[in-house]
């Protein structure tokens, strides 16, 4: 069966299942996987096999990885009774912005490569038109961010900047997206050298240096004047220029020159410390975005669930996107009641466009809101305000999944 557009009124996510049972009236069984186990399995077959492992692999050992989905599974929902929450609302704001729900797409810096016709940033952004669930747009992607961003449709979406050493070219970056509409720029910090990542090396496989995902350099004008004379069509040389200028290791003395670049509401990816918390809201960071990078990067670290409610309480106010481990609405429940004001996935989504471009996306989107919604219906918590810490406790069963 084919996913129909989501609701944007909030409330009724969880009607998706109707229409499936419904369907199932007339003999029409879903398309796409409903278990997780299913989507990534099917993904697998559906990906040439180093795509399938820069996507699903992480850093070292993959421990980290397997340590953010593991710690979901050490907090239990506490069911409440005649609440009567027969209508949820599950929107919430984000920098001013009211979104139908608090589910967001994180920043997948292969998605072109993830789709069977090589625009898997389009078929992403026309997901986010059909749901509501705003994408965060890579640095690293197959076709521009001006492109990407016409996809929106009423949707507001996120650009996520890789800064580069070039200042002249991440203001160049800066400056596209603000014109082509973007409602904000997420920068992320955990990126600047790429971590330890045994099944890459194991293939000898980084997408970007094949040339892969450039095209927001290739068409940035201060990019091509980086290239050598005559090279201005030569992916070799573009790919060769892209490894010198990519990674930045800013600094908090970069931090102002940063804030400088947009007026637009600027967001930090990668802050697990509360310390550097408070002193990113010090030097006017408008959201933060707490996150392990899905264990991608170092390895041996903590699940990025066990630091979201010191970073939640050191934001004091500021807006806590999360991600690194969500499979599942209840996983996007219970990040929720641990303070995050916005909860992302990566894996997932990226599985679902293998297997059906947009119309693979919505369904993982659709099936995340669903379960979440009516977990919330079951349990008795009718919006967001309602899920807090109270609505949870410490279990000690800890199922690893991935
Ligand atoms: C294949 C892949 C590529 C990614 N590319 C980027 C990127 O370009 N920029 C970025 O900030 N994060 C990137 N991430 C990290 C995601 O934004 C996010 O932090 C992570 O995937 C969340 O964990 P999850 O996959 O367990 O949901 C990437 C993740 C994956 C799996």
């Amino acid at each position: 069966m084919t996913a129909s557009p989501a609701p944007l009124h909030p409330g009724t996510f969880g009607a998706y299942q109707n229409e499936i049972y419904l369907a199932g009236l007339s003999g029409v069984q879903p398309n796409y996987p409903m278990k997780y186990e299913e989507l990534e399995d099917r993904a697998r077959h559906a990906m040439p096999p180093s795509m399938w492992s820069y996507v699903a692999g992480g850093a070292g050992d993959e421990h980290t990885q397997r340590a953010n989905c593991a710690a979901f599974q050490g907090w239990g929902l506490v069911p409440r009774m005649l609440v009567g929450a027969a209508e949820r609302d599950l929107s919430v704001e984000v920098c001013g912005l009211r979104l139908p729900s608090p589910l967001f797409m994180a920043p997948v810096g292969v998605l072109g490569s993830c789709a069977q016709d090589g625009h898997g940033d389009l078929a992403v952004a026309r997901a986010a038109a059909r749901t509501g669930v705003p994408m965060v747009a890579s640095t690293l992607s197959a076709d521009p961010l001006e492109e990407v961003a016409a996809e929106f449709g009423g949707t507001p979406g996120f650009f996520q900047l890789y800064p580069p050493t070039d200042r002249e070219l991440a203001a160049s970056l800066v400056r596209r997206a603000e014109r082509a509409g973007f409602a904000g720029i997420v920068v992320t910090l955990d990126t600047w050298v790429s971590g330890w990542r045994p099944r890459d090396l194991a293939t000898a496989n980084l997408p970007q240096l094949r040339g892969h995902c450039l095209a927001n350099y290739t068409s940035d004008p201060v990019f091509r004047a980086l290239l050598p004379p005559g090279a201005q069509d030569d992916p070799r040389a573009a790919a060769l220029t892209w490894a010198k200028v990519f990674g930045n290791p800013v600094t908090w003395d970069d931090l102002p020159w940063l804030r400088s670049l947009t007026e637009l509401p600027l967001l930090l990816k990668g802050l697990c410390h509360p310390d550097d918390v408070r002193r990113a809201k010090d030097l006017g960071a408008d959201g933060i975005y707490c996150s392990n990078h899905g264990g991608r990067q170092a390895d041996g670290g903590l699940p990025a669930l066990d630091v979201l409610p010191e970073v939640v309480e050191a934001a004091d106010g500021l807006p806590v996107l999360f991600d690194s481990g969500v499979r599942s609405g209840a996983d996007v429940v219970k990040a929720l009641a641990l303070g995050a004001t916005a909860v992302g996935v990566g894996r997932p989504y990226a599985y679902g466009l293998a297997l059906g471009a947009t119309e693979g996306v919505v369904h993982v989107l659709r099936s995340l809101l669903a379960e979440a919604d009516l977990i919330m219906a079951v349990d008795g918590y009718p919006t967001v305000a309602d899920l807090t810490r109270q609505a949870l406790r410490r279990v000690g069963c800890r199922d690893v999944r991935c």
